[in-house]
């Protein structure tokens, strides 16, 4: 059928695709039924207001252990401040991709900011850590070369993975010597690149960074870690667990996301000056993508001030969140083996992860399900992400919620 060429309000009801799916998408009902049988469905929630220890969702107000806000500063006006005086002096679109003239000063000042925060020669700032994770991997990889990612690693390490069409190995969760005899059978690979989460996302345990860098420097590897939940919330300065593991040195390059802790939005490379000249020259999503705002780059540069001069954040949540898994332990809670401030409650299937977010969220609390894809099957759960701003009364509380529904 030829296309219509109406007035603008004519062709807004005219045109709208409506009724049933033409034959060539009519395998998308089957495929929603399938997720819905299995108790994959997610709903999108929409919150009211900003980020903080309570959130509205759908109406609902509840306490909020369910954001990546670990040092509360998502919902920071200093950081609103910081980005309207960015939009209102450089304008809010960056109108082009950072090599063309995307690259503001706001942009300039916080590639400076990371490469002083991480101890580094150089960042690459991206629009976001899912950006920054699949350019950076697809760069350093190809057809020729052998990559070993842990089994846990985030969904934008597997797709940068596949992006390189590299060969890839998957080792289990933090196996090393699994790792070590996968790499010493590579001996085919041009280049063998490791890939790891330092803080996993999903079940808050930590990767062995020290003993990586030893393998990767045994079998001459280049060694890639993401931080996306470490950032802001680890370490002396707060750049996270490569600086808290005194390993910097072994660490070829770290990914970050501006996030989570930060409160911000987008992601960074970081590492030697003359790596991150050539990923100016071969991540093609910084390449061909627009630069994130101006206003948005000027908040992440607030942030990271910020983490620099309020360290007693970092610590005060590290603190509650040991404290607080230590407690649920006690409770013979299933926590598995994290050790940080995402604490998962193993459910098993993915009935059992809604059915007791659904119970917390009937008690005030907002802790999502986590299904698969996320996690492995017959490997859900409920995560709790702490913050600092939550108060003893508060983790207190979900503790008991969380005790009273397991027994
Ligand atoms: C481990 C990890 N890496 C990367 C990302 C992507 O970061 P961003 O949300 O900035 O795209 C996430 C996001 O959840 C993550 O958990």
């Amino acid at each position: 059928m030829p296309c219509r060429i109406d007035t603008p309000d004519a062709s807004l009801s005219k045109n709208r695709p409506a009724g049933p799916l033409p034959e060539s998408l009519a395998w998308i009902e089957p495929e929603l039924e399938a997720i819905r049988v299995s108790g994959l469905e997610r709903p999108t929630r929409m919150r009211s207001g900003r980020q903080g220890a309570t959130i509205d969702l759908d109406g609902h107000r509840l306490l909020n252990f369910g954001s990546n806000d670990y040092l509360g500063y998502a919902g920071d006006v200093r950081l609103s401040k910081a980005a309207s005086k960015a939009a209102c002096a450089q304008g809010f679109g960056a109108g082009a991709s950072p090599l063309v003239s995307g690259h503001s000063e706001a942009h300039d000042a916080l590639e400076k900011a990371i490469s002083q925060f991480l101890d580094v020669e150089a960042s690459l700032i991206f629009t976001s850590g899912f950006a920054a994770n699949t350019a950076t991997i697809a760069a350093l990889a190809g057809p020729e070369d052998y990559i070993a990612s842990d089994a846990r690693n985030h969904a934008s390490i597997i797709d940068g993975c596949r992006l390189a069409q590299a060969r890839v190995g998957i080792y289990p969760h933090r196996d090393l010597s699994s790792l070590d005899s996968m790499l010493a059978a590579a001996t085919w690979a041009r280049r063998k690149l490791i890939v790891t989460d330092t803080l996993f996302s999903m079940d808050g345990t930590i990767a062995p960074l020290a003993d990586l860098s030893d393998v990767a420097q045994r079998h001459g590897a280049i060694l890639m870690v993401d931080e996306a939940h470490a950032t802001g919330v680890f370490g002396i300065r707060g750049s996270g667990l490569v600086e808290q593991a005194g390993c910097a040195s072994g660490v070829h390059l770290r990914v970050g996301t501006l996030s989570k802790a930060l409160g911000a939005s987008g992601g960074f490379v970081a590492g030697h000056a003359s790596l991150i000249h050539w990923l100016r020259h071969k991540a093609r999503a910084w390449i061909f993508s627009t630069a994130h705002p101006p206003a948005v780059a000027a908040a992440a540069t607030r942030a990271i001030s910020l983490v620099t001069t309020e360290p007693g954040r970092r610590h005060q949540l590290l603190e509650n969140a040991s404290e607080w898994r230590s407690r649920l332990r006690r409770a013979n809670v299933d926590i598995g083996t994290a050790e940080a401030q995402i604490v998962p409650i193993m459910t098993g299937t993915p009935e059992s992860a809604v059915a007791m977010a659904a119970h917390l969220a009937s008690e005030g609390f907002f802790v999502p399900a986590i299904r698969p894809p996320s996690v492995p099957h017959g490997k859900s759960l409920v995560r709790a992400s702490l913050s600092w701003l939550h108060t003893p009364h508060d983790l207190a509380r979900l503790a008991e919620a969380i005790g009273k529904y397991s027994h």
